[in-house]
């Protein structure tokens, strides 16, 4: 936890961890999945970005936050002052989880008990990098790294502790962002963000 902080991983332990995630059977995710999407960034990083599971396109390349809410991430996080490559940036479940339907796979919500599961692997990413602030992109980031089921909404932009004492910042998955409709909303509810992810910015 952050007494260690100070210590950080060297890029070969989190390489092992990942390459230990290749053949991980803890949930049943991995039957369906092209591949694992593990976390990526500086393994010195005061940043860890925590999303909720690889998408289709993160999926097939085999990296995290490459498709369309990956982009809007990157963007918002460009306007907040936090460049990317600084943070290792990683999801709460490690396979893509979808329902097929015809040619389309469409997103399905990861379970409590994938959730847990994988939380393993998340909290292991955390220890070996000992980051200064982890943000929480939306409920299943923030599920899996409270351990306890928080809200969202009434904890927005505010900083809570894990179990182990990594202080997370709580905020909105960028694929919600996608999903609003009106046009006023949609950017009011952009500059929202990117002012919870300014907070990461003044904290670094
Ligand atoms: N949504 C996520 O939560 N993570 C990704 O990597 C991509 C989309």
């Amino acid at each position: 936890g952050p007494a260690l902080s100070g210590e950080h991983a060297d890029a070969s332990t989190i390489v092992a961890l990942r390459r230990q995630a290749e053949g991980c059977e803890r949930c049943d995710l991995y039957k369906n999945a092209t591949q694992l999407v593990f976390g990526e960034g500086p393994t010195d990083a005061r940043v860890v970005l925590v999303g909720e599971q690889p998408g289709d396109r993160e999926d097939l390349a085999g990296h995290p936050f490459v498709g369309p809410a990956g982009r809007v991430l990157d963007e918002c996080l460009h306007e907040a002052g936090v460049d990317r490559s600084d943070c290792y940036v990683t999801n709460a479940v490690k396979h893509f989880k979808f329902e097929q339907r015809g040619k389309r796979r469409l997103h399905s919500r990861p379970n409590a008990g994938e959730i847990q599961r994988c939380a393993w692997w998340l909290g292991a990413e955390l220890d070996r990098i000992h980051p200064e602030i982890v943000v929480a992109l939306g409920a299943t980031a923030l599920f899996s790294l409270l351990g306890r089921s928080v809200g969202v909404t009434r904890n927005r932009g505010e900083v809570i502790g894990t179990p182990d004492g990594y202080p997370v910042l709580v905020t909105i998955h960028p694929s919600y962002l996608l999903r609003i409709r009106d046009g006023s909303d949609a950017a009011a509810e952009r500059a929202r963000f990117v002012k919870d992810l300014a907070k990461v910015a003044a904290r670094i």
